[in-house]
């Protein structure tokens, strides 16, 4: 019998256990959630602060954007805007082992911190049943990584996710090991076709088909592969330089702040933004890309107050440091 480290694991069949993993999310808290592919750690997509747990409880050294899971096609359609092929692909294959990448919805609702301040949006529909009433009855975009730690294999039994992420998570529900077993294939749809961007559980020939002949499939795993640069950037990047670790603020720059003690001549800033004035990591990975992109085009220069790289710091320097490299 597998060693259990903490007692919040649930089945996934009892109703109080749902129950109890919906006000969880509710309540901006973890959930270990089943799904046919691998075991979710899920958030409340909606919730900046709940998805900053997410990478505090993975480790997670940067933020990559994650995957919203959705119940069924008309949530999908509130978060995302399908062309043609990917709504085909969509009926073909969902609910199952497909994740596609499409533009965003104004208003999606999803926080900038689960998008790591893109466009596009990761969507899902899992077809696991524990998945689906979760996600049916929650009501709401929910973020899901592999529910392991960073650098961890992927999770697939409840046990696995209890083991690796303990407490940080409220419940995990328990639905025995997931089937599929890898994580679903993502799809990109670009203006030069499909790409795609993660072999998984729903192998590419099988989208080939139904997506037709005149749509290549571009695998960026291929070094041949001919893909336009930056078309699929992962990254948000600001227009404005970023300057970190300022110890004094220029006059026009934009200013960054953490806590409640700023860089000399904080005056001379010509907006602030205070990711947390009371020194909240969490806080602060939840504002990081909303902060970027308010400031972006208001100043030259970002001019990014010391942050400290504990904890979810780490991800928060990591991404700031990104957005200060120079451009080609
Ligand atoms: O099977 C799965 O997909 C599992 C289960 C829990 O649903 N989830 C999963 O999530 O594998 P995660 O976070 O481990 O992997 C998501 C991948 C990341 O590599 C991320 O870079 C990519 O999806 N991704 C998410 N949003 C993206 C976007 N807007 N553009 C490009 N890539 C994106
Ligand atoms: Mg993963």
């Amino acid at each position: 019998m597998a060693r259990h480290h903490s007692s919040n694991i649930r089945p996934a069949d009892d109703d109080d256990a749902l129950r109890e993993a919906i006000a969880a999310l509710r309540a901006g808290q973890l959930v270990g959630m089943p799904t046919e592919t691998v075991y979710g750690l899920a958030a409340d997509a909606t919730n900046g602060e709940a998805v900053a747990r997410i990478y505090a409880a993975k480790g997670r050294p940067s933020f990559n954007p994650l995957i919203a899971h959705v119940a069924d096609l008309e949530a999908a359609e509130r978060l995302v805007l399908f062309d043609p092929v990917s709504r085909r692909l969509a009926e073909a294959f969902w609910p199952g082992p497909l994740t596609l990448v499409l533009p965003k919805r104004a208003g999606a609702g999803v926080s900038d911190l689960a998008t790591a301040g893109l466009d596009t949006l990761a969507v899902r529909m899992p077809s696991h049943p524990a998945a689906h009433a979760l996600l049916k009855a929650f009501g709401r975009p929910v973020a899901a990584p592999s529910a392991n730690r960073s650098g961890h294999v992927s999770a697939t039994t409840a046990a696995h996710v209890a083991e690796d992420l303990g407490s940080a998570v409220a419940i995990v529900l328990d639905a025995g090991p997931s089937h599929v077993g890898v994580e679903s294939t993502i799809v990109a749809a670009t203006p030069a076709g499909l790409a795609l961007l993660r072999a998984g559980g729903l192998p590419r020939e099988a989208i080939g088909a139904v997506a037709g002949m005149p749509l290549a499939i571009v695998d960026l795993t291929d070094p041949e592969a001919p893909t336009a640069p930056g078309q699929l950037a992962s990254h948000y990047a600001p227009g404005a330089m970023v300057r970190l670790d300022v110890e004094e603020v220029f006059p026009g720059e934009a200013l960054l702040a953490f806590g409640l003690e700023l860089p000399r001549h904080a005056e001379n800033a010509a907006v602030t933004i205070n990711l947390s004035e009371r020194g909240d990591l969490i806080e602060a990975a939840a504002r990081l890309f909303s902060a970027l992109r308010e400031l972006d085009g208001k100043a030259a220069t970002i001019a990014v107050a010391p942050i400290p790289t504990t904890g979810l710091g780490e991800a928060i320097v990591d991404r700031l440091r990104r957005a200060a490299a120079p451009r080609p």
